[in-house]
């Protein structure tokens, strides 16, 4: 099922490249190598465990998103590094991010093979976390003030974002807007430091620079939405972690604040913050698999897309550009 699309977007498309990471693949390899030397760690076994979680798997859709953004905003050759190493600190704060969110969930599948926490347990992959984390920020320590802040401001963001997740998993009241609160902080909030600063080392004006920083927030909402639609579409093949996840543990969702909204929370299907199991899950699980609360959540989503084109249009016109907005239509055209 693919969603309807505005005919801008469509415009925008037909002339991008197949790939958008193609654009900028000489800069990915770059972060890749740099990234994989920064996981070394003197002790053996934090280095071990960062490797696991980080070589050869994850999507890289920041440093994918920021070089994107970056050359969008007419970065030049001579920043490139720059961008390059803002590309990492936030892929190395994003990995530090899934090592600990897998320890507070419980989480024992990652990119579909034994989560850290599941093959290290839980002191290894906390050490492992920070390790990651510092890494990041000794990264950070060359650029401007200003933007060691913006990073340091999203991980304050991150670590709000995680703790309002739990108080909400004992809230039976949540509605969208807790929802929507909990996902801009834990998820849009590196998106949107990650446009910032890429227009900033870009050398964009100060309207540009809070452009691309909302356009990072309107991308990782709309990322985040359908993760969590895919949460219980699935297959867990696809999705590298079993399905109904969220579900189980009782996570503030899109398909469940849905459902609730549909049906109320004290409807007895279910409840915000309840973690379910058995049949109550089975029955739990159909309710947010009904295809008219996909397609509304899929609308949700597309509303968040549609705000980000009408970001990027303030750009100038160019295949960095076009790039950004098959990439940003590649969140939505992920297999329902
Ligand atoms: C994954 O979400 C989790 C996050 C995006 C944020 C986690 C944040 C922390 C653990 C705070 C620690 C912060 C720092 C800066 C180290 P999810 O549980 O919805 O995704 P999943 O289904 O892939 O687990
Ligand atoms: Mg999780």
């Amino acid at each position: 099922m693919k969603p309807s699309r505005p005919s801008g977007v469509a415009r925008a498309l037909a002339a991008a490249p197949a790939n958008p990471a193609d654009l900028v693949r000489s800069e990915l390899l770059a972060v890749e190598n740099k990234l994989t030397r920064l996981l070394d760690s003197n002790e053996a076994l934090i280095g071990e465990i960062c490797h696991y979680l980080v070589d050869g798997s994850g999507k890289r859709l920041r440093p994918l998103f920021i070089m994107l953004a970056f050359r969008s905003c007419g970065g030049p050759d001579e920043k490139v590094e720059d961008a390059i190493d803002a590309a990492i600190a936030l892929e190395l704060i994003h990995s530090a991010t899934l090592l600990h969110d897998d320890i507070i969930d419980g989480g024992v599948l990652r990119r579909g093979k034994p989560s850290a926490f599941a093959r290290y347990g839980f002191a290894p992959s906390l050490v492992a976390g920070d390790f990651l984390f510092c890494r990041a920020f000794e990264l950070c320590g060359r650029f401007e003030e200003r933007l060691v802040r913006v990073a340091a401001q999203a991980c304050i963001q991150l670590t709000e974002g995680e703790v309002m997740e739990g108080r909400m998993r004992q809230n039976a009241t949540a509605m969208l807007d807790d929802y929507l609160g909990v996902i801009e902080r834990k998820t849009a909030s590196l998106f949107a430091a990650g446009g910032r600063v890429a227009a900033d080392l870009a050398g964009a004006d100060a309207a540009t620079i809070a452009a691309m920083d909302k356009l990072g927030r309107t991308f990782g909402l709309a990322f985040q939405m359908v993760d969590d639609l895919l949460d219980v579409i699935g297959p867990e093949e696809k999705i590298g972690k079993p399905v109904g996840s969220d579900l189980r543990a009782g996570v503030l969702s899109l398909p469940v604040v849905l459902a609730c909204g549909d049906r109320g929370a004290a409807s007895g299907d279910f409840r915000p913050g309840a973690a379910l199991e058995g049949a109550a899950f089975d029955r739990a699980l159909a309710i947010m698999r009904d295809p008219a609360l996909i397609d509304r959540g899929r609308a949700l989503a597309m509303a968040q897309i549609d705000a980000a084109h009408k970001l990027l249009r303030s750009l100038k016109p160019s295949p960095y550009r076009d790039a950004l907005a098959s990439l940003i239509d590649e969140q939505i055209e992920r297999d329902f």
